[in-house]
């Protein structure tokens, strides 16, 4: 049987870039400035991540979001690009030094009024918030060792139906290579397995970028 995969060229991919929507120079700016960090700046979303992200933010009518690992804000932009009227993005970071370029970029991009920044361990920015099932939609893509922890305190205040975004599921293809113990490879992989055979969700993984895991929160009573 063929392949039902299409593996990406630098060609196929540049492709890709060029059949997107959202073409915000904002966000081509924040790619430039990034990139003078130097290798850190690989930290950041890909572009077409930032596009699906923003689809994704309008196709749920999100109006309560949260983000788990901002760096220099571009999924944040992203998200809060799509948010319906009124909408408020929460962003759980670390870093002062990183997300003053955030901040600097949300104002240039008009959006810096949705968004609330908490700079603490993103862990204790959730287990704050009222447990009331609000959320439309999150993102998480902070450290990799606590996405278990995040996806628990995430789900539990997600609305059903709503959504949880997963970056870098694929960790660079070593999610399928058991010679790699190392302990972000190791959480990734168990985190997978244990959302692909999660009752209270259903999901599926994108191979975008890294890979993205989407997980749609089953209704209470939900037919399966
Ligand atoms: C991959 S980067 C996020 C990239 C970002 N989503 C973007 O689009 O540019 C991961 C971020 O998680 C942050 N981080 C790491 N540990 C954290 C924690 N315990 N709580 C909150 N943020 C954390 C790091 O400081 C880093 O900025």
């Amino acid at each position: 049987m063929p392949d039902k995969f299409v593996s990406l060229t630098p060609e196929l991919y540049a492709y890709v870039l060029e059949h997107r929507s959202e073409r915000d120079p904002v966000l081509a700016e924040l790619i430039a400035e990034t990139g003078k960090l130097g290798g850190l700046s690989m930290m950041q979303i890909a572009p077409e991540q930032g596009a699906f992200l923003t689809l994704l933010a309008r196709i749920t009518n999100a109006t309560s979001a949260i983000e788990v690992g901002t760096f220099t804000g571009y999924s944040a932009i992203s998200i809060a690009r799509g948010l319906a009227p009124g909408g408020r993005l929460l962003c759980c970071e670390v870093s002062e030094e990183w997300t003053a370029i955030a901040r600097d970029f949300w104002t240039r991009a008009g959006v810096d009024d949705r968004i609330r920044l908490e700079i603490r361990p993103a862990a204790e920015t959730l287990r704050a918030l009222p447990e009331s099932e609000t959320v439309d939609l999150a993102f998480i893509d902070a450290d990799k060792v606590s996405y278990r922890t995040y996806y628990e305190e995430i789900l539990r205040r997600l609305r059903p139906n709503g959504l949880i975004v997963l970056d870098n599921v694929l960790w660079g293809g070593s999610v399928v290579d058991e010679t790699d113990q190392k302990d972000d490879t190791v959480a990734i992989r168990a985190l997978n397995d244990f959302v692909a055979s999660d009752p209270r969700v259903e999901c599926v993984m994108v191979p975008i970028a890294d890979g993205l895991l989407l997980t749609r929160k089953r209704a209470v009573g939900e037919i399966r």
